[in-house]
């Protein structure tokens, strides 16, 4: 039998109803929309508004859509990932929430956190169960209530995130199609440029912290910016490498949606054409862990089965990588 592969068989998306403009931000924050849409290409984004509504609400939305879509009882789902950095709760696992809402009983379920690469990361280890032939039904989600951590008051933060969820469905697959190669990378130096202070066992929660405003996401965003153009272009480059794959190779380049500056840099650096790379920052801003599932769904459409496509991302850790997979749909 030929290799058992992991193989993406559904997508589905989820964005709340509410729509945060950049102009309605020009009423919260000294800016204005030629700012944000010429720094990071951000039109608006959707915010999850409501009294005890967390990134499980939306990680259920995405997972009932895709067990639709796929035809699959939740009875027959063996395994739940979901990479997030603003779970409902410090603990359970938003995964078990989701999974428990919708009556997926029969999984086991655990939370990644590797932030923007969250999805990536879970993506990576949500293929290896697949791969190892012991599971024929994984789902792995990547979801985030930003606004949740998002201080409002901070104009170099609170212009750039949004929240949402995506969701994908693996199975085997033997044909040839599936994902391939990944490579992923960490480095913990990169903590103090992009970070949340309080909240954790080190600083847990008090008057003190709440007053100082630690609970909200702390980024020092130059840095980052350009530690995310030199990462994800080198993994971009490793793994094409590794594969042998020329630029002509590749269909699609899916980077993380952090920046559209980012973007074309990378694009521009790897010699990518901009018409293969999916783009949708302008209308959900930087949703974390759930932008390359987003940008999968927005995409559907024009991806064609045998497609090579190359994910890419980086984010806090700092973390990143790249997968790369023949669309098998
Ligand atoms: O997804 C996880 C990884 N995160 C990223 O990849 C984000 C990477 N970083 C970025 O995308 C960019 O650094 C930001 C969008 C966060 C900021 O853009 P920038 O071009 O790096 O701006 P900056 O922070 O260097 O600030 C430039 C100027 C400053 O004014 P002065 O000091 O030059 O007078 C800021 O105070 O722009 C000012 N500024 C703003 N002005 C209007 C910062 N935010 C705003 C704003 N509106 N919202």
């Amino acid at each position: 039998m030929s290799k058992i592969r992991a193989a993406i068989t559904g997508v589905q998306g989820y964005v709340p109803e509410y729509v945060l403009t950049n102009a309605e931000l020009e009423t919260m924050v000294d800016t204005n929309d030629e700012w944000i849409t010429s720094r990071t290409g951000i039109k608006e984004r959707h915010i999850l508004k409501g009294e005890n509504q967390g990134t499980s609400v939306m990680g259920i939305e995405a997972v009932k859509g895709l067990l639709a879509k796929t035809n699959t009882d939740p009875s027959e789902v063996e395994l739940v990932i979901c990479a997030t950095v603003t779970p409902d709760m410090q603990f359970p696992d938003t995964a078990n929430l989701i999974a428990n809402a919708l009556d997926i009983n029969n999984a086991f379920c655990f939370d990644v956190n590797a932030a923007c690469s969250g999805f990536l990361y879970a993506l990576t280890v949500g293929a290896q169960f697949i791969a190892s032939g012991k599971h024929k039904k994984v789902i792995v989600i990547g979801a985030d209530k930003m606004s949740s951590i998002v201080d409002y008051t901070d104009r170099s933060t609170c212009i750039i995130f949004g929240d949402g969820a995506g969701a994908v469905m693996l199975e085997p697959d033997t044909s040839g199609n599936g994902i391939i190669d990944y490579t992923h990378k960490s480095d913990g130096s990169g903590s103090e440029f992009l970070h949340l202070k309080a909240g954790g066992s080190m600083k847990p929660a008090s008057v003190e912290t709440v007053l100082a405003r630690e609970h909200f996401a702390f980024q020092n965003g130059r840095p980052v910016f350009k530690a995310a153009v030199s990462g994800m272009s080198s993994v971009v480059g490793e793994v094409m490498k590794a594969n042998d794959l020329e630029i002509d190779d590749i269909k699609w380049l899916v980077p993380h949606q952090a920046n559209i500056r980012i973007i074309e840099t990378v694009s521009r650096m790897a010699d990518f054409p901009m018409e293969r790379v999916m783009v949708n920052i302008q209308k959900y801003g930087n949703t974390t862990a759930a932008t390359l599932p987003l940008c999968l769904w927005d995409y559907e459409d024009q991806l064609e089965k045998g497609d090579n496509v190359i994910l890419t991302a980086f984010g806090g850790g700092f973390t990143w990588g790249a997968v790369y997979l023949k669309w098998a749909v």
